[in-house]
């Protein structure tokens, strides 16, 4: 059975005191809603994930995550934060390939694969995001959008490396807009996205993976769209940020 999980996306906000109350907000309210094959995961800016993971802790079912790492082990990259950095202070996910990434920071996705690359080799799991921009559905070409950044992306890994990934499916149009995509459109793009995987890698691994939604995904949407077939779950930006908001997301799978 793949794993339900809930992700906060926590972007560039929190101040380190504003983030440790936040987070143990957080924690006080969903420790014993998280059931099951649900998993809640965290994702703070760099300053916080060392605290936020002394809190966690105590919490099996909470993990902390990165929002991004660099491609390279280590060495002359001023400003930069390596995967092991992030697993020897006991965080557990990083977040690659997200919109904000690609677009402005020019990330590819054959820069992608590197850093899923470097996240796997060290003992972490990529939370790989991909998504259309409003432009490419209007073009209807979202479906070859998706299928490149999969293809060049994360297809690449062995079949055994691929069972650590989780993918999040972020229509860029419905990032920080307020406009979600409908529970049908979700599903629709999901369902494909498995059937990719299922092609690429046979249909254990397929029905195994975690695919979450993102994109305006808040306490009033979340229980429609984590209904669909292939939606396990969501990676929430704003309402990560309001510890009753993220809740009553985590509840929903209660
Ligand atoms: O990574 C999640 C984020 O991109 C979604 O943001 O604010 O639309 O939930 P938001």
């Amino acid at each position: 059975m793949r794993k339900k999980i809930v992700a906060g996306n926590w972007k560039m906000n929190m101040d380190y005191t504003s983030g440790v109350s936040l987070f143990s907000e957080i924690i006080n309210m969903i420790k014993d809603e998280v059931r099951g094959d649900q998993e809640v995961i965290v994702c703070p800016p760099f300053v916080h994930l060392h605290s936020l993971v002394q809190l966690a802790n105590q919490h099996p079912k909470i993990s902390i995550g990165a929002q991004n790492c660099h491609q390279a082990d280590a060495g002359a990259y001023t400003g930069e934060i390596s995967a092991a950095m992030i697993k020897s202070i006991g965080s557990e996910y990083v977040i690659l390939g997200h919109s904000e990434r690609r677009q402005y920071f020019a990330e590819s996705n054959e820069l992608l694969a590197k850093k899923t690359d470097m996240v796997l080799k060290n003992g972490l799991k990529p939370i790989f995001c991909i998504g259309e921009t409003l432009e490419e559905r209007n073009s209807n070409i979202h479906f070859d959008v998706i299928k490149t950044q999969l293809a060049e992306g994360v297809f690449h890994l062995t079949a055994e490396d691929f069972a650590n990934v989780v993918l999040a499916y972020e229509p860029v149009w419905a990032i920080g807009t307020g406009v979600t995509a409908s529970p049908e459109q979700a599903q629709e793009v999901h369902a494909f996205i498995r059937k990719e995987i299922e092609s690429r890698y046979g249909d254990a691994i397929a029905d195994n993976t975690t695919i979450l939604y993102g994109g305006s995904c808040n306490p009033g949407n979340a229980p429609e769209l984590f209904s669909q077939k292939d939606i396990d779950g969501g990676l929430i930006g704003g309402a990560s940020l309001k510890s009753r908001d993220f809740t009553e997301i985590v509840k929903v799978f209660n």
